[in-house]
């Protein structure tokens, strides 16, 4: 019996792990441990309960207006003890938090193996996304198995020259997502069920970046302003992130418009069936942009670049930068011209095909030699 531990501590790396966390606990040969650090609470325990994932351990770091520093040190140190505690074989991380890059290293100075989801996604821009980039990067150099969503991210690690124990699974989003969307789902938000989603136009908006906040954040809004302006049959819905510079920026630029509504963070199954629903995604998350593709939604990404170059590439997804004028322009564009629209609005899955989960458990069962073969790779 091999005893491996998940951990993860913010929203975007729950509806990530919380799949891979219950693949893992159906897995003979397996102890699956969960050990959440909680960076994020009440958007964290919103996601725990649509999956009805009980942790192990909840580290429980969250401080309002949290700096990077305190929350690094803070899970570093809880984690010294969970490790004393649990004795994990293995710990897999997730993607590129401070919680990721805190839970590898605290692995790794506890000399366990690391396995790393969601591996190999570069910007190769040390300040964006900000911390990251790096956190991605610091956390590669650890691992000892690192789970690629797609073939172009395994590239990446491979000009790196990390070769070895690289798995090309998909993303687990994928996964996350075949288990919430539904024809007959209805939102507890009042706003949500009244809004016509097919007379009106639904722009889903969500924006919460480190690098965006300030001159950014305030070009993108007031972009967004001036659309729920220009177009009388849009309505923007603008679940805000908890985060205080969030809150502040959006109740400034955005708050007592009729056509914009400023709501609560969502719970994931009630963001998905809303994505599935909506027009026109315009975000700088980077969930939301693997998500929407699979919907068949086009997207307007809210920042200069992205690591997710696949749905770019396959045309669902466009950058539009944190410039006013450009961000007006491209969704007026995609609001006016159907033509426009179309030719974004094609269900595309780069990022996964909603098996990544069996294929990291199965990768992780063949590291342990429990398995005869590693799984077959994610092709597009
Ligand atoms: C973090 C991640 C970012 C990820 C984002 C997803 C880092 C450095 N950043 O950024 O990569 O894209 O999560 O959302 O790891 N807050 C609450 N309740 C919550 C969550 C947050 O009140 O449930 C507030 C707190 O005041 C907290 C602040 O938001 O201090 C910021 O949270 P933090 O995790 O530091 O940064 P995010 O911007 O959420
Ligand atoms: N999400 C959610 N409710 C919200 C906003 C986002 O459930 O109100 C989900 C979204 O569907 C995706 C994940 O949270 O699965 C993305 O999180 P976020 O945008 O905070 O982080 P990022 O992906 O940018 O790191």
């Amino acid at each position: 019996m091999k005893t491996v531990m998940t951990i993860f501590g913010t929203r975007p790396e729950a509806v990530k792990m919380a799949p891979l966390a219950l693949e893992l606990s159906r897995r003979e040969g397996l102890r699956a441990l969960c050990c959440v650090t909680a960076q994020h609470r009440e958007m964290l325990d919103s996601v725990l309960d649509i999956f009805r994932l009980k942790p192990d351990f909840d580290l429980n770091v969250m401080q309002p207006s949290q700096t990077l520093a305190s929350i690094t040190s803070r899970c570093l140190l809880g984690l010294e003890e969970v490790f004393v505690r649990a004795q994990p074989d293995l710990v897999l991380v997730h993607g590129d938090t401070s919680t990721t890059f805190a839970g590898a290293l605290a692995a790794f100075y506890h000399q366990i193996p690391v396995g790393h989801v969601e591996a190999g996604l570069r910007t190769y821009d040390k300040l964006s996304p900000f911390p990251e980039e790096m956190n991605r990067k610091m956390t590669g150099a650890i691992a000892d198995l690192h789970f690629c969503p797609t073939p172009a991210n395994r590239d990446n690690l491979a000009r790196e020259n990390i070769r070895s124990g690289v798995f090309v699974t998909g993303n687990t989003v994928l996964d996350a997502l075949k288990t919430t969307v539904r024809a007959e789902f209805r939102f507890t938000d009042k706003i949500l069920n009244q809004l016509d989603y097919v007379n009106q136009k639904v722009v889903l908006v969500t924006c919460h970046r480190r690098e965006n906040y300030g001159r950014p954040m305030a070009n993108i809004m007031t972009a967004l302003r001036r659309l729920a302006d220009a177009f009388p049959d849009v309505r923007l819905v603008y679940p805000v992130h908890l985060s205080p510079v969030v809150q502040q920026a959006a109740g400034q630029y955005l708050s007592g418009h009729p056509r914009i509504h400023l709501i609560p963070p969502l719970s994931v199954d009630e963001m998905h069936n809303l994505m599935a629903r909506c027009f026109l995604v315009m975000t700088d998350s980077g969930g939301l942009q693997e998500e929407a593709p699979a919907l068949g939604k086009p997207v307007l990404v809210l920042r200069r670049e992205t690591e997710r170059p696949e749905a770019v590439e396959a045309g669902t997804v466009k950058l539009a930068g944190v410039e006013e004028e450009e961000i007006f322009r491209l969704a007026r564009e995609l609001l006016s011209d159907p033509a426009a629209y179309q030719q974004m609005a094609r269900a595309a899955n780069p990022y996964g095909d909603g098996r990544a989960c069996r294929r990291i458990a199965d990768a992780v069962q063949w590291h342990f030699g429990q398995l005869d073969r590693p799984p077959q790779p994610f092709a597009v």
